[in-house]
């Protein structure tokens, strides 16, 4: 598995002359401008890679990953690759992908400190308080964490949601779906857990902005 960092740059030529070959508009299509229909908010676990995993293109899924695909209110960073993926691309699917075994969710279930990240991981922590009825009747420590990664994507679909970002889309009636999905890493299936958002009739009363 291991992989010379030489040998990086030396697939890349590779790949290159490949595409070139086969297509040879590729790059020069690309260079023009994207119109990505997909933003993607994944994690940043090498194990899942979401063109390979979708079969899409360079050109096709606008990306965010972070560590256990959290959409965080204050966070800049995500705040601004949604911003332009939504006004801008006007991409038409938000996917919101965990993945089961998540490490940063499996840490969240500790009581461990891991340093400045444990800033980050409350978030997680918070998940697990919204639903700890339903998690803490669940005997078995692997579908307890794996109940909680679904958990996770759910409320970062919800999250989404309640953005002014996403409900000024919907009140300008643009098209708009926001998807939750897991991954799996033993067998690459995605499960898609169908809660998909598509209007502000969906969120709570108390998260609908006037228009
Ligand atoms: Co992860």
């Amino acid at each position: 598995m291991e992989i010379s960092y030489n040998m990086l740059l030396e697939n890349n030529k590779a790949w290159a002359t490949l595409k070139r070959n086969n297509t040879p508009n590729f790059f020069n299509k690309l260079s023009k401008g994207q119109s990505p229909e997909y933003l993607w908010i994944g994690c940043s676990d090498s194990r899942v890679p979401e063109n390979e995993i979708t079969g899409t293109k360079p050109g096709e899924i606008f990306v965010h990953r972070n560590i256990a695909n959290m959409v965080v209110h204050s966070d800049m960073n995500l705040l601004s690759v949604l911003s332009y993926a939504v006004d801008v691309l006007k991409v038409k699917h938000i996917i919101v992908c965990g993945h089961y075994g998540c490490g940063g969710v499996i840490a969240a279930m500790s009581n461990k400190q891991y340093g400045l990240i444990d800033n980050w991981l409350r978030h997680i922590k918070d998940v697990y308080r919204h639903h700890h009825i339903e998690l803490d009747s669940i005997a078995d420590e692997e579908q307890r964490t794996n109940r909680l990664i679904e958990l996770n994507v759910i409320e970062q679909v919800h999250d989404l949601g309640i953005t002014s970002i996403v409900q000024n889309a919907w009140s300008r009636n643009q098209p708009l779906h926001i998807h939750g999905w897991v991954y799996g890493l033993e067998n690459g299936i995605i499960n898609d857990l169908e809660v998909t958002f598509k209007c502000s009739k969906d969120l709570h009363a108390i998260y609908q902005l006037n228009y």
